[in-house]
């Protein structure tokens, strides 16, 4: 054998973490639903348009500056003492990176 286990291992670790974090998008009805949730769930709160109401504002550019890690725990765990709610009733870890990653791919205004 030329590769040993050990190097596979190394190689498999380099590929996962290279790879897009987001690798799995949810279904393409579950995206309707999500875009859908997106604007009118979301939308209630931090305007039709996203750019803030009740909530800050949700585009891209407002966004950028913050972690993943910290707005993944926003959007599942809420923030406690702030309208706020958690939505991990509804959409898992996986939708939820989805979002994430769909807000910041808006277009600039
Ligand atoms: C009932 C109103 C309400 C709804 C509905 C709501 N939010 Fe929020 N959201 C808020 C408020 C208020 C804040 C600000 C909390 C604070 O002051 O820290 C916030 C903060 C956030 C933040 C952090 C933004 C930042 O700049 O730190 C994100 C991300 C977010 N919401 C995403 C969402 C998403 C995605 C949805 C829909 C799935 C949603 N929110 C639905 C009220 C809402």
């Amino acid at each position: 054998m030329s590769i040993s286990w050990l190097h596979l291992t190394v190689l498999s670790l380099c590929f996962f973490s290279t790879a897009p974090a987001y690798a799995i998008d949810p279904p393409q009805d579950r995206q309707t639903e999500l875009r859908n949730m997106l604007k009118h769930d979301c939308g209630s709160c931090h305007g039709l348009t996203l750019k803030g109401g009740l909530g800050p504002s949700l585009l891209a550019k407002d966004l950028t500056n913050k972690t993943d890690e910290y707005l993944l725990d926003t959007i599942q765990n809420g923030r406690k003492g702030t309208a706020m709610p958690p939505w991990k009733p509804f959409i898992t870890e996986q939708e939820t990176r989805w979002f994430i990653q769909t807000l910041l791919k808006q277009p600039h205004d």
